[in-house]
C-alpha cells in the first residue's frame, strides 16, 4: 500500500493509540464470534515487539451517541485478553480524567481498551475537540479497524490531524489483498457477487466490469437481471425501478468482452423464510406463484467452465466472491453459495472474501482458512472493490512522508 505502516516508522517504547474494529456480536455478555478480535493481535503482538504501551479504541454497535450498557466494551475487553494470554485492561470512557490516570500509569507492555467510542455523538460528527481529546491518549496513531474504514469520524480521521498516524497491519493485508487483486490481478479474473439488492451494488459492478474476465451474478440482484430479460420471476424479489440500470450494465459488459454470467437453473420455493414446496428448476420454468431462493449448484460449476475457456495454463487466476448466491441462512436455500465456495477452493485460485454475509458464511461452514483472504470488513470491503477512496486510509502518512 502507498501508506506508511507500523514497519515505517520508529515505534520503540512509545505511547501507541491504536483504532481496532471490535465490532462483534455480544449476547447476554457473551462475546459471539471473535474474528475481529484475533485479526488485531498481529500488530498489537508487533508493538508489544517494540516495547511499546497500548491504548485501544474501538466503536460497538451504533448506540446513537448515548451510553447504552448492552454495547459496553468491558466482555470484550476480557475475551481479548483471554485469546491473546496478555492483561488487557479496560477503562469505563474513551475521554477524560480517569482514562488520562489508566494511560499515565500504563507502563510498555502494558494495554488498556478504552470504552464504546460511539457513546459519545462527537465520534461520528468527527468533532475536533473530541479527536483533540482522543490523540492524547497516544505518541502516535495506528489505524487498524479496516471494517469501519470507510467512515470519516473522530477515531478514525479527526485523531490524525494531531498524531503521526499510520496503518496496522490488518488494514496493511486487508488493503494490499484486496486492491492487489483488482489492480494486479493474476488472471484470469473473476468475480461472484450475489446479495439481495442490485440498488446497493452498482458502483460496485461498475468498478469490476473493465477490470474483470468473468463476472457472475447471482443471489435476489439475479432476478432484477433476470426482469431486464423479460423472464418470468414469479413473486421473487427483485427491483423493477432498476431494470434499466443493469441493462445498461449488461452493454457495458458486452463492450468490455467481460463474459457476464447468470444462473440458468434456479431452487423455488413457496415461501422465502423456509422450505416449502422446494424445486430445482431451469429458469424457464419458474412459475407465477415461485419465490426464487437461490441458484442451482450447476452455476457453480460455470465458474469453472468459463475460467478454463480464459485460462492461461502457467496461471491459477482470481476469484473475488462478494455476497451468498442465495438465502443462505435457511440451510435448504445454502446449497448454491456451498458449490460457489467449494468450486472456488477446487479451482485452487487466489481466493478474496467480501466481509459481511459472504465472510460468515464462510465462516459458518469452518471454511475461513481454505481461502487466500476473507476481509473483516463488509461496507469498508465493498467500498474498496467499487475503487472509492476510504476517509480513513487517505487520512494516513504517505509511504514518502517525512513525517514520523
Ligand atoms: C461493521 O461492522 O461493518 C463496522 O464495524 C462498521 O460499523 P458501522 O456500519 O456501524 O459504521
Amino acid at each position: 500500500m502507498t501508506k506508511q505502516t507500523v514497519r515505517d516508522i520508529d515505534l520503540e517504547n512509545k505511547r501507541v493509540l491504536v483504532r481496532v474494529d471490535y465490532n462483534v456480536p455480544i449476547k447476554d455478555g457473551v462475546v459471539g464470534d471473535t474474528l475481529r478480535i484475533k485479526a488485531s493481535f498481529e500488530t498489537i503482538k508487533y508493538l508489544l515487539g517494540k516495547n511499546c504501551s497500548i491504548v485501544l479504541m474501538s466503536h460497538l454497535g451504533r448506540p446513537d451517541g448515548k451510553v447504552d450498557p448492552a454495547l459496553s466494551l468491558e466482555p470484550v475487553a476480557k475475551k481479548a485478553s483471554e485469546l491473546l494470554g496478555h492483561e488487557i485492561g479496560f477503562v469505563d470512557d474513551c475521554v477524560g480524567p480517569k482514562v488520562k490516570e489508566a494511560v499515565m500509569a500504563l507502563k510498555p507492555g502494558g494495554i488498556v481498551l478504552l470504552e464504546n467510542l460511539r457513546f459519545h455523538p462527537e465520534e461520528e460528527k468527527n468533532d475536533k475537540g473530541f479527536a483533540k481529546q482522543l490523540s492524547e491518549w497516544g505518541e502516535v496513531y495506528v489505524d487498524d479497524a479496516f471494517a469501519v474504514i470507510h467512515r470519516a469520524h473522530a477515531s478514525t480521521v479527526g485523531v490524525t490531524e494531531y498524531l503521526p498516524s499510520v496503518a496496522g497491519l490488518l488494514v496493511e493485508k486487508e488493503i494490499d489483498h484486496i486492491q492487489g487483486s483488482l489492480d494486479h490481478p493474476n488472471r484470469p479474473l473473476a468475480a461472484i457477487i450475489g446479495g439481495a439488492k442490485v440498488s446497493t451494488k452498482i458502483e460496485l459492478l461498475e468498478a469490476l466490469i473493465p477490470k474483470v474476465d468473468i463476472l457472475m451474478i447471482g443471489g435476489a440482484m439475479a432476478n432484477t437481471f433476470f426482469l431486464g430479460e423479460s423472464h418470468e420471476i414469479g413473486k421473487s424479489l427483485a427491483e423493477p425501478d432498476f431494470v434499466d440500470t443493469v441493462k445498461k450494465l449488461v452493454k457495458e459488459a458486452e463492450k468490455e468482452d467481460t463474459v457476464l454470467l447468470l444462473p440458468e437453473e434456479v431452487v423455488v420455493s413457496a415461501s422465502l423464510e423456509k422450505a416449502k414446496e422446494v424445486r430445482t428448476v431451469k429458469l424457464a420454468e419458474v412459475k407465477p406463484d415461485d419465490i426464487i431462493v437461490d441458484a442451482a449448484p450447476s452455476f457453480a460449476e460455470t465458474l469453472k467452465e468459463a475460467m478454463y475457456e480464459v485460462l492461461d495454463f502457467d496461471n491459477k487466476g482470481t476469484v473475488i466472491w462478494n455476497g451468498p448466491v442465495g438465502v443462505a441462512e435457511v440451510p435448504e436455500f445454502a446449497a448454491g453459495s456451498k458449490a460457489v465456495a467449494d468450486e472456488i477452493l477446487d479451482l485452487g485460485a487466489i481466493s478474496i472474501i467480501g466481509g459481511g454475509d459472504t465472510a460468515a458464511y464462510v465462516d459458518d461452514h469452518g471454511l475461513h482458512d481454505k481461502f487466500t483472504w476473507v476481509s473483516t470488513g463488509g461496507g469498508a470491503s465493498l467500498e474498496l472493490m467499487s475503487g472509492k477512496e476510504l476517509p480513513g486510509v487517505a487520512a494516513l502518512q504517505d509511504k514518502d512522508s517525512e513525517k514520523s
